[in-house]
C-alpha cells in the first residue's frame, strides 16, 4: 500500500461546511497528497457526495488519481436493505451525484441479517460487468459474517471498515484477553481482525479519534487523562501532534490497516496526516494500550 493511502478522508462532516468552505478543504487534502475518499450515500442526505462530485468536476482532477469508495446499505424508515436491488439502486444515486462513472469501492455499511449473498453477488457481477464498481467492501461486518459471504459468494470483500480507537478497542482486547475472566476477553467481533489478515481483506479505521460511538474525542480529554499524558511524550518524541501518535498506533497493526480521519478542520487533518512519518515501537504501542484503560493477562 502506498504511504499516501494509509490516512483516508473520512467524508461523513463535508456537507457541514459551505460549498466555498469545502471546496477549499478538499484542494487543501489534495494538494497535501490525500488520495483516498471514503463517503457514504447517507452522508448529509446525500450532500457529501454532491459536493465532492461537484468539486471534482470544477477542478478537473483526473479520476484515475483519486480513490473513491462509497458505502449502502442503511436506509432511513428501513433499517438496512442490502439487497442486490438495492445495492445497484444505490449504487446509481450515488455516481450521479459524485459525477462519476465508477467507484472504485463499494462497502456494504452494516450487516443485514436478511441478506442473500447469490442476490448481492449477481448484483456485484453486474456492478462490476457494466464497469460501475472495481470491486466491493463491507464495514461493521463480524469474521462469521465475513466467511458466510466469502464461503458463498464468487465476488470477495477487499475491506472491512470497523470502528477502531485507542479508547474504543473490544476487536483487539478480545484477543489480547481471549479465554480469561475479564469482560474484555468477551468476543464481540469474533476476532475480525485476525480473519482480516487472514483473507488479505485489509482493514479500515473509522472514528480514529472517539472513545465511543460518536460520543466525542479522547484527545484532551479528563477521562482519558493517562492516555493523553502519554501521548504528548511520544508527540513530542516524535515531533509531532498527539493525534499523529494517535493515528500511527493504528497504523502499525500489520499489514495492511488504514485510518479514516473525519475532521474538515485543516490543521486538525495536517495533523493527523504525521502519522505517516512515523512508526512507534512495539513497548510505546503496549503503553498505550495500557495507558487507554486495557489490561494485559
Ligand atoms: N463505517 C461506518 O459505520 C462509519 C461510521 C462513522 C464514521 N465513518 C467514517 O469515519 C470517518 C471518521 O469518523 P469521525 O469523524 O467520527 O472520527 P475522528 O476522525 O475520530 O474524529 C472525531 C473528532 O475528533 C476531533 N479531532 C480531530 N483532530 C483533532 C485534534 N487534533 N484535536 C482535537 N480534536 C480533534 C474532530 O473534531 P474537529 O472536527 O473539530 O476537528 C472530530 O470531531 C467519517 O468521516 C466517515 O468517513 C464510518
Amino acid at each position: 500500500m502506498e504511504k499516501t493511502d494509509r490516512i483516508v478522508a473520512g467524508m461523513m462532516r463535508l456537507g457541514s461546511l459551505g460549498d466555498q468552505e469545502a471546496f477549499s478543504f478538499l484542494d487543501y487534502l489534495y494538494d497535501s497528497g490525500v488520495r483516498w475518499f471514503d463517503h457514504a450515500d447517507i452522508y448529509g442526505g446525500g450532500r457529501c457526495e454532491e459536493l465532492f462530485g461537484r468539486w471534482i468536476q470544477s477542478r478537473g482532477h483526473s479520476r484515475g488519481d483519486l480513490v473513491i469508495q462509497s458505502k449502502c446499505g442503511i436506509v432511513p424508515g428501513v433499517c438496512y436493505d442490502n439487497s442486490g436491488e438495492y445495492i445497484e439502486k444505490s449504487v446509481d444515486g450515488i455516481l450521479s451525484r459524485l459525477k462519476c462513472e465508477y467507484l472504485d469501492y463499494i462497502l456494504i455499511h452494516r450487516p443485514d441479517v436478511l441478506w442473500d449473498p447469490d442476490d448481492m453477488n449477481a448484483a456485484f457481477t453486474r456492478l462490476i460487468k457494466s464497469g460501475k464498481i472495481r470491486a466491493f467492501g463491507l464495514s461493521n461486518c463480524n469474521s462469521v459474517q465475513i466467511d458466510y459471504l466469502l464461503s458463498s459468494m464468487e465476488h470477495k470483500p477487499a475491506i472491512n471498515q470497523i470502528q477502531l480507537s485507542l479508547a474504543f478497542a473490544p476487536s483487539i482486547s478480545e484477543g489480547l484477553e481471549s479465554n480469561t475472566y475479564s469482560d474484555n476477553g468477551i468476543s464481540r467481533t469474533m476476532g475480525v481482525i485476525d480473519f482480516c489478515r487472514c483473507h488479505g481483506i485489509t482493514l479500515q479505521a473509522w472514528s480514529p479519534l472517539q472513545y465511543g460511538t460518536f460520543a466525542g474525542t479522547f484527545l484532551n480529554n479528563p477521562a482519558y487523562e493517562k492516555l493523553n499524558g502519554r501521548l504528548s511524550e511520544l508527540a513530542y518524541k516524535y515531533g509531532v501532534g498527539k493525534s499523529a501518535v494517535a493515528a500511527a498506533w493504528i497504523l502499525r497493526i500489520p499489514p495492511h490497516t488504514q485510518v479514516v480521519a473525519g475532521t474538515c478542520n485543516r490543521d486538525h487533518f495536517a495533523e493527523m496526516l504525521k502519522a505517516r512519518d512515523i512508526t512507534i515501537t512495539r513497548q510505546e504501542w503496549y503503553e498505550l494500550y495500557r495507558c487507554a484503560g486495557y489490561a494485559l493477562p
